[in-house]
């Protein structure tokens, strides 16, 4: 009799052990993906491996911070190609939303001889959102020309 009773016991405890809940972890993923907006997502994806959009940051790409209507290569301390500095000095290039544009859809059309070694992004919705975001999270609202 006494026993029986410890087996029961035991089989009990082991039930309870087994049946422990496991989906919460997958619900908290799920929701992580929900806040990175498209523009984050695209940016994370395609640029942050060089660039970093924090003030004074620079990895292989310069920092990207306030970019939005710009001058070209004016980070300090960021080793910019000639190209890059040429067509800054020369022609006054600045990174309004057309030029931005046009660069990430091809960067060595717009600037040949650039250093930014990234083929471009052909999708004009994409390019839209991307430089959407990168203007909303790039540092303090720039002004228009
Ligand atoms: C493989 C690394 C790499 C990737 C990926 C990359 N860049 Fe660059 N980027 C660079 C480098 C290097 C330069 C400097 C170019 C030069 O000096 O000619 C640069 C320059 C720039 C500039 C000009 C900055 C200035 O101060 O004038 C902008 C704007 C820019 N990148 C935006 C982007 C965006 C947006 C993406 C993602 C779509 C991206 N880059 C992806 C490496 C990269």
């Amino acid at each position: 009799m006494k026993l029986n009773y410890f087996r029961i016991l035991a089989f009990a405890v082991a039930m309870t052990m087994c049946a422990a809940p496991a989906p919460a972890q997958e619900e908290e993923k799920t929701a992580d993906a929900d806040s990175v907006s498209a523009g984050e997502a695209l940016f994370n994806k395609k640029c942050a491996q060089c660039h970093s959009l924090a003030e004074g940051r620079n990895g292989n790409g310069p920092s990207l911070f306030g970019i939005v209507n710009r001058e070209a290569a004016a980070v300090p301390g960021f080793k910019y190609s000639r190209a890059l500095r040429q067509m800054a000095a020369d022609e006054s290039l600045k990174w309004s939303e057309k030029n931005l544009i046009a660069f990430l859809t091809r960067p060595s059309l717009l600037v040949p001889g650039t250093r930014m070694a990234f083929p471009g992004m052909r999708n004009e919705e994409d390019l839209a959102t991307l430089v959407d975001w990168i203007k909303a999270n790039s540092g303090p609202p720039s002004q228009e020309p």
